[in-house]
């Protein structure tokens, strides 16, 4: 079966699979009013899960990404890792939480084939962390990254989305605590949604701002690797961890796309950034729909653009990022 491949020659081997739009936190800079659906949320099942991985499996996909919301809140994400992890083809399984299950959890997700826990964590500083998190769970989310670590997950990454006035000077907690840890913490400029466009004008800051810093404290870029994602990595011979900049706004960020997504519902998502997305749900009833589906993924892809919008100043598209897995 051919490759999935976009009218700029873009490969798409990275899926990333959201698996239900519910958080149980209330990110500032996502959901401040906390998870609120409209009508009754009807998210795929785990058979329509399977079936929508072994097309994508068969097309090239090699690595999922299990989003949200929060997806470990699903009863059945521990299946959907085993589901994945059965799928001929999926080399790599991963996943983006807040981490508020790991401590509980991680060795069990771990057995299961998980392999890879990219983890939410915004500030170092409890208080901070509750305020933009609207959650007192600093400490079980740390708790958590530990039992990652011994559960035997390899270089874990931390995402904190940079916060003008909220977490912009917390870069010496951050390199401090990756002396001594593998850990990839990597800040993520904030992106402007639908929902917040008051919160991004007074809080966005670019990541030069943290760049120029870590240049000037002796760290340095170090080349691009295959699990670096979007990021650009920083590096110290005294740290055991990393410091990774994800900067959509850059001019080049888009030319290396890799990713396609799918959202807790089961639509296509060419970009993070195109709200409506196109219905695949309808080709995940049965088994032998496989080929209708693959024809229907080929077809999409052809309109899928360069680039997002935020660069042609069109902004605000998406509502929010909980609702395409980020
Ligand atoms: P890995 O390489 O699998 O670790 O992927 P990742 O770093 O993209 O995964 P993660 O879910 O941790 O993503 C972190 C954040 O980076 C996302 O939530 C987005 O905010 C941002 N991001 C990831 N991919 C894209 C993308 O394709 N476009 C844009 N604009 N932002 C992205
Ligand atoms: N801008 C940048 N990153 C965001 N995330 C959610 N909303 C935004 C936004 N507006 C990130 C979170 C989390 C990931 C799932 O998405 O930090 O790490
Ligand atoms: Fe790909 Fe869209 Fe992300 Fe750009 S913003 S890297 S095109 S998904």
């Amino acid at each position: 079966m051919s490759q999935l491949v976009d009218d700029f020659g873009r490969k798409y081997s990275y899926l990333r699979l959201s698996v239900t739009d519910v958080c149980n936190f209330k990110c500032s800079y996502c959901l401040p009013d906390g998870y609120k659906p409209e009508g009754k949320p009807s998210f795929l099942r785990l058979d329509e899960i399977q079936r929508l991985l072994r097309a994508f499996a068969s097309v090239g996909t090699q690595k999922v990404r299990i989003t949200g919301g929060e997806p470990t809140l699903r009863k059945d994400f521990t299946d959907i890792i085993r589901a994945a992890n059965d799928t001929k083809g999926i080399k790599t399984i991963a996943t983006t939480t807040n981490g508020y299950r790991l401590e509980t959890h991680a060795k069990e997700w771990f057995d299961a084939g998980l392999r890879r826990i990219n983890v939410s964590m915004d500030s170092l500083d409890p208080r901070q962390f509750q305020q933009i998190t609207g959650e007192n769970k600093f400490h079980q989310v740390m708790r958590g990254i530990d039992a990652a670590l011994e559960a035997g997950f390899k270089r874990i990454k931390i995402n904190a989305v940079l916060l003008k006035g909220l977490n912009d000077n917390d870069l010496p907690k951050f390199l401090s605590w990756l002396k001594t840890r593998p850990i990839d913490v990597r800040f993520i400029e904030l992106m402007e949604t639908g929902l917040g466009r008051d919160y991004f004008q007074e809080h966005h800051l670019s990541g030069n701002t943290i760049k120029a810093k870590l240049l000037a404290q002796g760290w340095f870029h170090q080349l691009p690797q295959a699990t670096d994602g979007p990021a650009i990595n920083f590096c110290h011979p005294d740290h055991q961890g990393r410091i990774g900049l994800i900067m959509p706004y850059s001019k080049d960020f888009c030319s290396t796309c890799n990713r396609l997504r799918v959202s807790a519902t089961g639509k296509l998502h060419l970009c993070l950034f195109t709200e409506a997305g196109v219905v695949l749900r309808d080709l995940l009833q049965d088994d032998n729909q496989q080929q209708e589906l693959i024809e229907r993924l080929h077809q999409q892809l052809h309109q899928k653009k360069a680039t997002h919008d935020l660069h042609h100043g069109i902004t605000g598209i998406t509502k929010h990022l909980a609702s395409i897995g980020g």
